[in-house]
């Protein structure tokens, strides 16, 4: 017989992107799941959607981080709680250079906030939402994590630096216990089409500007820049399943579980280790949804690197874990979501 061994577990930006997935990943491993978000680039249905991948809907408050005495009421209502999945942030590296004070306000206001009731309520385990952007164009491919951390290009990049500074101190100074993950380029949607993302307004990142054109809620895709040195001139990004990536968390907060991290903070880079081009990518969703749609090459973005694809080693020894997906699989699920969301899936349910 096997002993119900699940754990209670918050999620904070649960009914975003990742959170979402990493919310059903959990509840599939026998954990329990709950969820906080303020909804700022999300839906509110999407705990529905989630009950009806996993068969229970996780329990859901909508929830700014930023308001420290709410923050800390949750713990104080929610006292079963044994670890935190931290992925509620504002992502938008264009807006954030826009608006600095805005993105340090709210990612690290209510990281802090976190910090502080994790502490207060004896909650000694975390795994943090963090990004590759930390290692901006690195020296050597692939990157590892011993890879320098290079100045941010964005405010938005800096808030992901200074996070994981913070959590590292706050760990190496008390009873946390943290894991950071940084991702290389998450993708793809949940296989049952129900979940998947849900960018506000026009997409920066390129899969779901791709899919928003083939669909044609867009007129044409621009590709920026095919002057780098890649093989076709288009940079090189490492495309991760979400759903690997969700797996990688629930592992991660596992190992934090059973005591098996080694040292009060550590990093893992979660990707592929296999780098596509932005041309590359293009064909190969033409290739596997036999959807063709209009894309021109001009010039580059300012603040794009050239190449990253991740050294993952570490994650594979350390967590046993690896990225399962290929590219194409990753593109039949992302479109098979912007089907969905065309056909109004969010609002018939
Ligand atoms: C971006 C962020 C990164 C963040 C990550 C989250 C920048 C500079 N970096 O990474 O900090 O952690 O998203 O997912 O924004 N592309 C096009 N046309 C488009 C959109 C993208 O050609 O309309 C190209 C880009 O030039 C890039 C590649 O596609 O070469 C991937 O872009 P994107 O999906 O935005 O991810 P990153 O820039 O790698």
């Amino acid at each position: 017989m096997v002993l119900n061994m699940g754990k209670k577990i918050l999620v904070t930006g649960g009914t975003g992107y990742i959170g979402s997935h990493t919310a059903v990943a959990l509840r599939q491993k026998g954990h329990e799941c709950v969820i906080i978000d303020n909804l700022s680039n999300s839906s509110a249905v999407i705990p529905d959607m989630i009950g009806k991948i996993t068969g229970e809907r996780p329990f859901f408050e909508k929830l700014d981080m930023c308001d420290a005495g709410k923050l800390r009421h949750f713990f104080q209502t929610n006292r079963d709680i044994e670890g935190v999945i931290h992925f509620a942030a504002l992502k938008a590296v264009g807006e954030s250079v826009g608006f600095p004070l805005k993105y340090y306000r709210n990612n690290l206001v209510s990281l802090i906030n976190l910090l502080d009731s994790m502490q207060e309520f004896n909650i000694p385990h975390l795994v943090f939402s963090s990004s590759c952007t930390v290692y901006g164009q690195p020296d050597q491919l692939p990157v590892d994590e011993s890879a320098p951390v290079k100045k941010a290009e964005s405010p938005y990049g800096n808030t992901k630096q200074i996070s994981e500074e913070i959590i590292s101190e706050t760990a190496c100074s008390s009873a946390l216990r943290a894991i950071s993950l940084r991702y290389f380029n998450p993708i793809g949607a949940h296989e049952s089409g129900l979940i998947g993302e849900l960018p506000l307004g026009v997409p920066n990142n390129l899969v779901p500007f791709i899919t928003q054109t083939a669909i044609g809620k867009l007129p044409k895709l621009r590709v920026f820049g095919s002057d780098y040195d890649t093989p076709d001139g288009t940079p090189v990004r490492d495309y991760i399943d979400v759903n690997d990536l969700a797996e990688a968390h629930v592992v991660a907060v596992e190992r934090l579980f059973q005591g098996g991290n080694e040292g009060p903070y550590e990093v893992f880079n979660l990707g592929t280790g296999k780098g596509y081009t932005v041309l590359e990518t293009i064909k190969t969703f033409i290739e596997v949804t036999g959807v063709d749609f209009n894309y021109e090459i001009v010039g580059r973005r300012p603040g794009d690197v050239e190449k990253v694809w991740a050294d993952t080693r570490l994650a594979n020894l350390k967590l046993g874990w690896r990225a399962a997906k290929e590219l194409g699989e990753m593109l039949v699920t992302a479109w098979r979501w912007e089907k969905n969301l065309d056909a109004g899936i969010l609002e018939k349910s």
